[in-house]
């Protein structure tokens, strides 16, 4: 029963709870648990409805705090009655809103809430000592909480001054913050460069990409980040380079730099760890294959760092890593950092993880990757609809850094780059890979995981040769159901002759059952190295191919095939072409081509790294079929085969 008169509920209805209640985005109305969502509401724009059963729910729990109830029982009632968890706080901040109509509310809920005590007092006490015994007891406990209260300040503050002479010890490290008072002793060894630099050490945000033009400091900033946690002996932090040569070059910085900052800290060769005198450790390590990062399965670190993260063709490393992003030392915040320049494999999805959701430097909520919606606590959690944690990015320029900058050789170096190459590494320009050709091609409905492919499964390749550029093979299988490609592997090398890719390729089929290949019909007229043109090289190899459509318009034409190819079919739910995530430089390069801006149907011609989309081409232009009637045989990865003429191969 409601303690509200008619007169109360209905103003408090109307004031807080409107029949229905529109919302864009992911908003939602303040008390949701008495809202049920409109099932024809559409993405982006929500519309609620009251639920009038629940109401009077909510009601009596609002006359039951006027009278002085627990805000910690109504929530108890309120959450039974309604099905949903309803907090303590939503309770507190119901009946402040409430009490914005009926100010004297508040002194009333007090008094009663007093009373409601003292009752239950005189009831329980109605004995003179014993009431005195207690208020004794009372009066003590008040003590010791204040006693105590005083003891952890002060063992605060003795923690504090050791960590703060602990720091002395060493030198000024992030700017002169650390190494307070002594500061002309101390050798300054490491000061960020105003700027970016400075914004990405002082950063607070969960996530932060720091990215931009080559040369910016920002690798260095990296390592610089965790300097500050050395001192904790609870600091665990891993390092990432995608692989091991790229690694080194991390290491010797560390190298120069960690050993100055830490008397005694120490290098492990053998773990690639840092290991500081407090007890702090860094992992600096490598992720050849997304794959290994099921080697810290288990493990939890409270600082992961990743340099040139666009060098990870897919945000799988990146998201698995999160998972390991925890700690049980509350001094310590959780941090992901990266730093990258713009372009690589991953350079589609950094971008929309980072650069989109918001301007540059400003703090945002994490959203998700593919859809954009901010990633919020489920309406099941006590913080529901409260970001679950926040992102920035700083961008960086070469100008940023003065000990690259003044020199000047090195923007020299940078300003010879072709267009794309120097707006990206010069001005740190990410926009470069918008007007993306393929702008369909999406992760989600494009890239699948490898799986094992059925042996009935018909399977082809595809190549696009080049020695000094690169050259890329790849690996077609067709599923009979609907005739889907599956491009299942790659390969993708610079500087191999003919013979040497044809065994590359021979190698890497190895008990596959290719029924035949296409290569770019132009090797037929090449010169390889010795001779003979590359086709034919890579024939006497045992490599077989039968040459690629080259007649005018069939560059649009396979533009044209592969656009078809990507759509999505809403009836089979998928698209005619998938990629397995092992294809990295295809998937990458499908991301960013651009559009030829002259307004032509084909792809920009100064795009340079289009050989994994040649070679697309020529695959999917073949007129792939589950059964063909043009294959050259069951089984060309045999080694033992012989070519039947040595110049034309068949
Ligand atoms: N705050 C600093 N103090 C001293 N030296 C610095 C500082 N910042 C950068 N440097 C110097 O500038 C060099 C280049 O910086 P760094 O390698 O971090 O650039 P980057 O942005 O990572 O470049 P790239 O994009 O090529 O990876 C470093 O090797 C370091 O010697
Ligand atoms: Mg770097």
């Amino acid at each position: 029963m409601s303690h509200l008169t008619d007169d109360e509920e209905l103003r408090i209805t109307e004031a807080l709870f409107p029949d229905t209640y529109e919302v864009q985005g992911s908003g939602r109305p303040p008390f949701k648990v008495i809202y049920d969502k409109d099932p024809s509401s559409v993405k982006g724009h929500t519309v609620y409805h009251l639920n009038k059963d629940l109401l009077p729910y909510i009601l009596t729990a609002i006359g039951a705090m006027k009278e002085g109830a627990s805000f910690r029982q109504v929530g108890e009632y309120v959450t039974e009655k309604c099905g949903f968890a309803f907090s303590y706080e939503s309770c507190r901040r119901l009946f402040n809103l409430v009490c914005e109509h009926y100010p004297d509310w508040k002194d009333h809920r007090a008094q009663a809430h007093g009373a409601s005590k003292n009752n239950i007092q005189s009831k329980t006490y109605k004995d003179k000592n014993k009431r005195e015994e207690a208020q004794k007891r009372s009066q003590l406990k008040r003590k010791m909480t204040n006693l105590k209260k005083e003891y952890d300040q002060l063992i605060e503050k003795k923690e504090e001054k050791e960590k703060l002479a602990d720091l002395d010890n060493n030198v000024e490290v992030i700017g002169g913050a650390i190494n307070r008072g002594r500061k002309d002793e101390a050798p300054v060894i490491f000061k960020p460069n105003e700027g970016p630099q400075t914004d990405f050490l002082s950063a607070t945000e969960r996530e932060v990409l720091y990215g931009g033009a080559a040369g910016g400091g920002k690798s260095y900033a990296l390592i610089a980040d965790p300097v500050r946690y050395f001192g904790n002996k609870n600091f665990n932090g891993i390092l990432l380079r995608r692989t091991n040569d790229e690694l080194r070059e991390i290491i010797w910085k560390t190298q120069e730099l960690y050993p100055q900052v830490y008397k005694g800290a120490k290098w492990s060769e053998r773990k690639s760890q840092w290991n500081f005198p407090s007890g702090a450790r860094l992992w600096l390590t490598y992720l050849d294959r997304d794959e290994d990062v099921l080697r810290y399965q288990g493990q939890a670190f409270n600082w992961i760092g990743f340099d040139e993260l666009t060098q990870n063709p897919t945000p799988f490393t990146w998201d698995y890593m999160r998972s390991r992003l925890r700690s049980t030392d509350p001094s310590l915040p959780l941090c992901m950092r990266a730093t990258t320049n713009p372009g690589g494999p991953g350079h589609g999805w950094v971008k929309k993880m980072f650069i989109d959701p918001s301007p540059a430097n400003t703090k945002f909520c994490a959203t998700e990757l593919e859809s954009g919606e901010p990633l919020v606590y489920p309406e099941t959690h006590a913080k529901a609809g409260e970001p679950l944690f926040f992102r920035r990015f700083i961008p960086a320029t070469l100008k940023d850094n003065p000990y690259l900058y003044d020199e000047g050789a090195y923007e020299a170096n940078l300003l010879s780059l072709p267009e794309q190459q120097r707006r990206q590494l010069l001005e740190g320009d990410w926009m470069i890979a918008d007007g993306a050709a393929f702008s369909e091609f999406s992760i989600r409905t494009h890239v699948v995981e490898p799986f094992d492919i059925p042996n009935t499964w018909r399977k082809f390749r595809s190549c696009d040769f080049g020695y000094s550029t690169y050259s890329a093979v790849l690996w077609f299988a067709i599923d009979p159901a609907y005739e889907t490609l599956i491009v299942y592997r790659e390969l993708y090398v610079s500087k191999k002759t003919a013979r040497e890719l044809a065994r590359l390729v021979l190698d890497a089929e190895a008990g596959d059952k290719i029924s035949y290949g296409v290569l770019d019909s132009s090797t037929w007229h090449k010169r390889g190295h010795t001779g003979p043109s590359i086709a034919e090289e890579m024939i006497a190899e045992g490599c077989r191919w039968r040459p690629s459509d080259r007649t005018s318009g069939s560059r649009i034409a396979g533009k044209n095939r592969l656009h078809e190819l990507l759509k999505f079919d809403e009836e089979i739910e998928q698209a005619g072409i998938v990629f397995f995530d092992t294809c990295r430089q295809t998937i990458s390069d499908l991301q960013v081509i651009p559009s030829d801006k002259k307004g032509t149907d084909d792809i920009d011609p100064r795009f340079a790294s289009d050989h994994t989309y040649d070679a697309l081409r020529y695959g999917i232009m073949s007129r792939p079929r589950s059964k063909s009637l043009f294959d050259f045989g069951e089984d060309m990865s045999k080694t033992d085969w012989q070519p039947f003429d040595k110049v034309f191969g068949y």
